[in-house]
């Protein structure tokens, strides 16, 4: 017969309909109950077996983890908890557990515990419901700019440029490392490397994005980054998915109008097509909370917070704008910032940015205008020769979850900045080339997808929406 899959069958169950299911044993209770979840949604279907009618030594095969294909009847079921349930009329342990070492025991495990399990988190209801969650999001990402007409671009992983200076860079390199090539003077002979030259993992698709926006007019990338910052916080991966759409004719305002479109929509597609898994996490969250003293519990709950992003307009404040609110904030004045907010031109901290959001407009914000000297060299200028067109939208509890700018179109400021900054302009030749030959405004982003899922699933550790995180010290798996 065949299998049909759990999600399906509780949508539309027919009672007296025969049907196979397939999936791993969450519980046997009693020789009696299984719990079956197959991954398709995070509700388990209960199968009643009569043990009289198996054979003992079969039955003893079924435990936590095992793997089983069971056939029978769909009928209603007299326990709480579920309408139908499956009467077993036969069953096949396909793959036995060992239930004495099987770490994932029916109760409540720690996130820490089983983030050293990650091959085998996925089979909890927290990681199997992240993991459709993520999933319906990717599909919203590539929705969403599909309907407008953008053009998916797949960009370099392999780059050999590192002009980008979003961040330290991993070496990519076929070189013997304990024994390279070595030039006359005794440097290493780069160009012995498999390319010809030094080569790194990207850190962004951005530039190379720019020279398919500046012929197909809007486009966007999703790929894998890479960071060797040693940032052990729980909001930084060494290894991220980005989103970066790039629009030609985009001014500084579309490009925020558009990233705040977008954000809104993922989480209102969330809403609509994740709504199980969303409770279940929301339920989760609600949970940890109890745990945490009263001045640090979550005003909203996770639901509540998504309804309610999606639903108002994110605040859009300059950068000088934030400076001033900043500087005359009380835990300004009360030296309780680490970094004290004295000046115009001070980077802002994550603190600065979650006190903006979380305590003084309590809703998204949307800095724009920033100082031009602590922003990368390819955001446009702005007319006052002080501020560059860049943009970062904050979320609560987050802190900056999109980055991005008008870019600098114009050839010579361009080439000034990239001189001004240190950064090697032959390496840059093809970018500067894009504002030679038909040169035009343009704009863009990148949206930091774990951050992104982090906000809609209310976890609270990134490593916890990817599913195997790479940290520094950690690569396992
Ligand atoms: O602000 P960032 O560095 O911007 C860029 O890379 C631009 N090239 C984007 C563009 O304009 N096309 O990174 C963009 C976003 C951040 O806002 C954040 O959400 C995420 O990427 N991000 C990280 N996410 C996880 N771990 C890290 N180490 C991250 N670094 C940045
Ligand atoms: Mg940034």
């Amino acid at each position: 017969m065949k299998r049909i899959k759990i999600k399906q069958l509780l949508q539309n169950p027919t009672l007296g309909e025969q049907v196979t299911v397939m999936g791993w044993v969450r519980t046997f209770r009693s020789n009696r109950f299984i719990a079956l979840n197959d991954g398709s949604t995070a509700t388990n279907i209960q199968a009643v077996i009569d043990f009289e009618r198996f054979d003992e030594a079969e039955l003893k095969r079924i435990t936590t983890g095992a793997s089983m294909r069971i056939t029978g009847t769909l009928v209603e079921s007299l326990g709480k908890g579920q309408a139908v349930e499956i009467q077993v009329a036969g069953f096949e342990v396909i793959g036995d557990s060992h239930p004495d070492e099987y770490p994932l025991q029916p109760k409540k495990h720690s996130l820490e515990f089983l983030r050293e399990i990650a091959h085998l988190r996925a089979r909890t209801n927290t990681f199997g419901a992240i993991y459709r969650i993520r999933h319906q999001l990717i599909y919203a990402v590539h929705t969403f700019f599909h309907t407008k007409g953008f053009v998916n671009v797949h960009t370099p992983i392999i780059t050999g440029s590192d002009a980008e200076g979003a961040g330290e860079m991993f070496r990519v390199t076929t070189l013997d490392i304990e024994n390279p090539p070595k030039t006359e003077d005794g440097k290493v002979d780069n160009s012995k490397d498999f390319f010809g030259h030094e080569t790194n993992l990207t850190v962004s698709g951005q530039l190379e994005g720019e020279t398919a926006a500046l012929a197909l007019s809007d486009i966007y990338t999703f790929g894998p980054t890479f960071r060797a910052e040693n940032s052990n916080t729980s909001r930084h991966l060494a290894e991220f998915w980005m989103i970066e759409p790039e629009m030609a004719f985009y001014d500084l305002q579309d490009n925020m109008d558009l990233a705040e479109e977008f954000v809104k929509y993922m989480v209102k597609y969330a809403l609509q097509h994740c709504a199980e898994d969303l409770q279940l996490l929301d339920k989760r969250a609600a949970d940890e909370d109890k745990t945490k003293p009263q001045n640090e519990r979550s005003e909203m709950g996770l639901l509540e917070r998504l309804q309610f992003v999606a639903d108002n307009d994110f605040e859009r404040v300059t950068y000088t704008e934030a400076i001033e609110i900043l500087r005359n904030s009380k835990p300004n004045k009360k030296k309780k910032f680490k970094y004290l907010i004295n000046q115009w031109g001070a980077d802002l901290q994550s603190e600065h940015e979650r006190f903006l959001v979380e305590k003084h407009f309590k809703k998204p914000v949307t800095l724009y205008n920033y100082p031009a000297n602590i922003k990368a060299f390819y955001m446009r200028l702005n007319k006052d020769e002080k501020t560059v067109a860049a943009m970062d939208v904050l979320f609560p509890g987050i802190g900056e979850i999109i980055g991005g700018s008008q870019r600098e179109e114009r050839y010579e400021v361009l080439k000034s900045k990239i001189k001004a900054m240190g950064i090697d302009e032959k390496e840059l030749w093809w970018y500067l080339d894009t504002r030679r030959f038909g040169s035009v405004p343009h704009s863009g982003f990148g949206l930091g997808f774990e951050r992104l899922v982090q906000f809609i699933t209310g976890m609270g550790n990134i490593r916890d929406v990817i599913p195997f995180p790479r940290t520094p010290g950690n690569a396992e798996f």
